[in-house]
C-alpha cells in the first residue's frame, strides 16, 4: 500500500491542481501491485476539480481496502479544497478547534460540530451540568467551556487517573469504568442530574449501551444524550463486545421502535424512558444523540374548513365522534352546575346558621353579665347588713353582761335580807298572806 509519503506527495499535487503530476506518482509508485495502481490511476484520470479528484482517490483506497488514516487524508483535503468548509466558518465550536494550537490535545471529526452546535447551542450560557465521559487529557471539556460559557459545570469521567491529572483543578473529574451502572449512579448523584452527557469513553458496544442505559433515565427533563463515535459499531475490534452480541447501533434500532410504541404496542403502560422519555432520536454519521422529554400520546387533527377536507371519506366519522363527545362534555358541565348550586346553597345555610349561634352566644355573654353585676350588687348590700348586725350583736351583749351583774348584785341583797331578823319574823305573815291570796 501507498507509503504516507507518497500520498503527501499525491495530495500535494492534487491540492494544487497538478492531478497530472499525481497520477504519475502513483503510476511509478512500487509500493502497490498493478491491480490496485489500475483502481487508484483510475480514479485520478476521470476530470473534477482538486476536492473532486481526493474525493476519488479517497474511495478508491476505501475499495482496495487501504488504511484508514490514507483515507482520511483524501477527504481531508476534498473537503478543505472544496466548498463544503466554508458551511463551518460561522461554527464557534469548529473556530475554537482550529485555533486550538497550543491547548489540551483535541481529536474530533470534523462533521461532528455541527452536530455539537445543533443541540448544544439551546444550554449556551446557562448554569447547566454536563457529563463527558472519556476526558483524557481535557480538551473537550475546554472545548464544551469555550461554547457554553462560565455558568456550566463540567465534570468528566475517565477510567485513567491521569485524566484528572492533567485537568487539574479547572474540572472534576471522576475515575471510574463507564460500563459500571453503580459508578454511573454515583457520579450522578454527586454532580448530577445532567442536562448533558456526551459519551466519547472507550467506545465499545458494552460501554456505550451500559452507559446510556444507567444515565439517560437520570438525566433532567429535556436533557441532551449525545454519543460519538458510533462507527465502532461496524468496526469488527468494537462490534463484538456488546451484550448479546447486539451492537450500540442495534441497540438504537431498537429504540427507534420504542418511540413508536404507540403505533405497535398493546400494553397498557408503556415502559419508562424509552417508550415514554425520549422525545427524538437523531442519527447522524457516527453520532447518535437522544433527546428527553414527555412522550405525548400521539392523535392526530383535522384544521381548516371543510372545503380543504375530504368530507365524504372520514370526516364524516370524525363529526359525529366530536359532536357525541361535546354533548358527553355538556352533560357533565351540566351535572357540574347543578353540584356547584347545591354547594353553595349549604354553604349559605350554614353561615347563616353560624351566625345566629354567634348572635345566641353574644345574648348569653351580655346575660351572665348581668348576672354577675347583680349579684356582685347583693354581695355588697348583705356585706354592709353583716356589719350592722355584727355591731348589734356587739351592743346586746354587752347590754347582757351589765344585766347579768346587775342581777347578781340584787341577788346579794336578797340573800342580805332573807338572813336579816326582820325578814325572818316576818315569815308568818307573808305565809298568811300568800294563802289568803289563793282564796279569794
Ligand atoms: C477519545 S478519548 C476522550 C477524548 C476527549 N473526550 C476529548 O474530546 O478530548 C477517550 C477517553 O476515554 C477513556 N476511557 C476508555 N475506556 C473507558 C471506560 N471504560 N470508562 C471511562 N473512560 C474510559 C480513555 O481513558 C480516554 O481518556
Amino acid at each position: 500500500m501507498l507509503s504516507v509519503k507518497t500520498m503527501t506527495n499525491v495530495l500535494h499535487a492534487i491540492a494544487t491542481g497538478l492531478v497530472e503530476r499525481g497520477a504519475e506518482i502513483i503510476a511509478a509508485s512500487d509500493e502497490i501491485d498493478d491491480e490496485e495502481r489500475e483502481v487508484l490511476g483510475h480514479a485520478l484520470v476521470a476530470g473534477g476539480d482538486s476536492s473532486v479528484q481526493a474525493r476519488r482517490l479517497g474511495d478508491a483506497l476505501r475499495s482496495i481496502g487501504a488504511e484508514r488514516h490514507l483515507i482520511n487524508e483524501c477527504y481531508r483535503v476534498a473537503f478543505y479544497t472544496g466548498e463544503d468548509w466554508k458551511a463551518l466558518s460561522s461554527n464557534p465550536l469548529y473556530a475554537f478547534f482550529t485555533a486550538n494550537r497550543a491547548g489540551y490535545p483535541l481529536d474530533k471529526w470534523v462533521h461532528y460540530f455541527p452536530i455539537y452546535q445543533r443541540h448544544l447551542e439551546q444550554y449556551r450560557g446557562l448554569p447547566v451540568r454536563v457529563l463527558e465521559i472519556g476526558v483524557y487529557r481535557g480538551g473537550g471539556l475546554e472545548l464544551l467551556r469555550h461554547f457554553l460559557g462560565p455558568e456550566a459545570r463540567l465534570v468528566g469521567i475517565d477510567i485513567d487517573e491521569s485524566a484528572r491529572l492533567a485537568t487539574g483543578a479547572r474540572h472534576p473529574v471522576e475515575i471510574g469504568d463507564q460500563a459500571d451502572p453503580d459508578f454511573l449512579r454515583l457520579v450522578s448523584e454527586r454532580h448530577g442530574p445532567f442536562d448533558v452527557v456526551i459519551d466519547d469513553g472507550g467506545h465499545t458496544m458494552n460501554q456505550q449501551i451500559a452507559s446510556v442505559e444507567a444515565l439517560f433515565p437520570l438525566l433532567s427533563e429535556r436533557g441532551t444524550y449525545l454519543v460519538e463515535d458510533c462507527h465502532t459499531s461496524y468496526w469488527q475490534a468494537y462490534a463484538d463486545q456488546g451484550p448479546d452480541g447486539q451492537t450500540f447501533i442495534e441497540w438504537v434500532k431498537d429504540r427507534i421502535d420504542d418511540l413508536n410504541a404507540y403505533h405497535h404496542s398493546q400494553a397498557e403502560e408503556l415502559r419508562f424512558p424509552w417508550q415514554t422519555n425520549v422525545d427524538g432520536l437523531h442519527v447522524y454519521d457516527s453520532v447518535v444523540v437522544l433527546t428527553k422529554g414527555r412522550h405525548v400520546a400521539p392523535f392526530s387533527e383535522l384544521s381548516g374548513t371543510k372545503e380543504f377536507v375530504d368530507f365524504d371519506r372520514d370526516t364524516g366519522a370524525l363529526h359525529l365522534e366530536l359532536l357525541a363527545t361535546r354533548d358527553v362534555a355538556l352533560a357533565r358541565a351540566a351535572q357540574a352546575d347543578v353540584l356547584i348550586a347545591e354547594a353553595r346553597s349549604q354553604a349559605d345555610e350554614a353561615i347563616a346558621r353560624a351566625q345566629k349561634e354567634q348572635e345566641q352566644a353574644a345574648a348569653d355573654v351580655e346575660r351572665s353579665r348581668l348576672e354577675v353585676q347583680g349579684t356582685r350588687g347583693k354581695l355588697v348590700k348583705l356585706r354592709a347588713e353583716t356589719i350592722a348586725l355584727r355591731s348589734d350583736r356587739d351592743v346586746l351583749r354587752a347590754e347582757h353582761t351589765q344585766m347579768s351583774s346587775d342581777l347578781l348584785g340584787a341577788w346579794g341583797i336578797i340573800r342580805e335580807m332573807r338572813r336579816s331578823m326582820s325578814w325572818k319574823t316576818t315569815a308568818p305573815l307573808r305565809r298568811a298572806k300568800s294563802v289568803l291570796g289563793r282564796r279569794q
